[in-house]
């Protein structure tokens, strides 16, 4: 069968529209003999019949087995460098009470970004000290909570923090460790890395202006300074930005070494992963090998010491785990242009459940997950069911011919903000999220009912 001129040129008709490429899905995916989908042993209609749809399922085996991979490839490589490895979880991508015990659990600490991800990781009895705390424009209670709290580090975003998070550590009578994030002109993703003097974003310090303010956080007493941290994008395919980044801030690492310890390096997260059959990311043991040689060449070119390294990566922690199951609901052929069928297939969430296609245009794939069947390929587009048209889940794949109303799809890869990006809009209610393992699966985060969507609004009659 030729393919459909509406297709991107990087989507070829699939010799089996019905099977599940291994990159992109949950390593306990699979087909049963029947040809329906099942996780971690729990078919797919069962989980409907439980817990309805839209309904996230989070393959609990993979996320650890990731966050543990992560951490033991990191932990080896930095270890034949001469050095050592921090694994810190990037807590945005999707952050429960049980997401952060798995991957406590699994030795990774874990990167917040607010207030309400500090709450969760509380909540989940993480050790403060296993924590760090970012973000731009953090709030005066929110370093106070982190400092009292003896977060174990805190990213310092713009020169002002220096005296916000010095004064909440005197106030503690804490010595709070800090890093400074800087904004190092490199940008990557996927592919491609773009590198300018100043990249144009909210993010970071010029690193031009980094030692006077490393001299500012050396001069208070209530500070520690850990580090340079720096954080280059996401969904990074290759090496070279990070090598590209790890470079030049080296040379202001090896600079600030004159003048005081920097014991630690923050390379971010970033790291791609599989989303449809044609991406093809690095390995994470291949992404650790290349970490340790870019840092130690880099320390052996300057002749500092090797330091230690500490890495954020969330969608390659719990990104694959996710499969999104929806119920379609109705079907369309629209002739495009006269020429060419396109089918929208229209499902019962969309992009309050998974903004990424609308927001940025992100790309997943899809598979019938009820059954398989024989039936000609054909292009479709998943569909949400909100009021924009640019509603749409999955813009491009191919699934059988006879895909009809009633037929449960399955969208892979939907773990990393998927639910942490989640909306209300149109007045749905968020999904839940169903943990699956050894045939057996739980709730781990309840869906909201019209109860909950109505509960705050104080007009209603009670
Ligand atoms: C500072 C920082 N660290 C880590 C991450 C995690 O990135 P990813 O989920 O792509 O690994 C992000 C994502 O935005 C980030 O901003």
């Amino acid at each position: 069968m030729s393919s459909n001129p509406l297709a991107p040129s990087w989507l070829a008709v699939p010799d089996d529209a019905n099977a599940l490429a291994e990159a992109v899905w949950s390593r306990n995916a699979t087909r049963s003999a029947a040809g329906e989908l099942e996780i971690a042993g729990v078919a797919a209609t069962d989980l409907v019949e439980r817990f309805g749809t839209p309904v996230y399922v989070v393959d609990e085996a993979d996320v650890k087995a990731r966050a543990t991979s992560i951490r033991e490839s990191f932990d080896r490589e930095f270890a034949r460098v001469g050095s050592a490895a921090k694994v810190y979880y990037a807590g945005k991508a999707f952050l429960s009470t049980e997401v952060a015990r798995w991957v406590t659990d699994a030795g990774l600490n874990i990167d917040v970004a607010s207030g309400g991800e500090l709450a969760v990781a509380l909540a989940a009895g993480v050790d403060p000290s296993r924590l760090g705390l970012h973000g731009n424009n953090k709030s005066l209670r929110e370093i106070d909570r982190a400092v009292g709290l003896g977060v174990g580090a805190i990213v310092i975003d713009s020169e002002i923090e220096v005296s916000r998070v010095a004064e909440a550590a005197v106030r503690h009578g804490r010595v709070q460790p800090v890093r400074l994030r800087i904004n190092s002109g490199v940008h990557a993703s996927t592919h491609e890395y773009l590198a300018t003097a100043r990249e144009d974003q909210k993010f970071g310090i010029p690193l031009a202006d980094a030692p006077a303010i490393v001299a500012l956080i050396r001069a208070e007493p209530s500070l520690t300074f850990l580090g340079l941290h720096s954080h280059i994008g996401s969904q990074i395919f290759e090496s070279d930005g990070f090598a590209e980044a790890a470079r030049r801030l080296f040379a202001l690492h090896a600079q600030l070494l004159a003048d005081g310890p920097v014991p630690e390096l923050n390379l971010g997260g970033g790291f791609g992963i599989a989303y449809t059959s044609v991406d093809e990311p690095l390995a994470i043991d291949e992404v650790a090998v290349r970490f340790a040689d870019i840092v130690a060449g880099g320390a052996a070119e300057l002749g500092i010491p090797v330091p230690i390294v500490a890495i954020e990566p969330g969608r390659s922690v719990v990104g694959p785990s996710t499969t999104t199951l929806y119920t379609v609901g109705t079907i369309k052929d629209v002739l495009v242009e006269g020429a060419n069928v396109r089918k929208y297939v229209s499902i019962d969430g969309g992009m309050s459940d998974n903004v990424r296609p609308s927001l940025y245009g992100a790309d997943y794939s899809v598979r019938l997950a009820n059954r398989s069947s024989d039936a000609e390929p054909a292009l479709v587009r998943i569909a949400g069911k909100h009021c924009e048209s640019g509603d749409i889940v999955v813009h491009a794949d191919y699934l059988p011919g006879d895909v009809r109303p009633g037929d449960i799809v399955a969208v892979p890869a939907t773990g990393a903000y998927g639910w942490a990006m989640a909306s209300n809009y149109n007045y749905l209610g968020r999904p839940p999220v169903v943990a699956v393992i050894d045939g057996e699966a739980r709730v781990i985060v309840r869906g909201e009912t019209e109860e909950d969507l109505l509960s705050r609004d104080m007009g209603v009659a009670r």
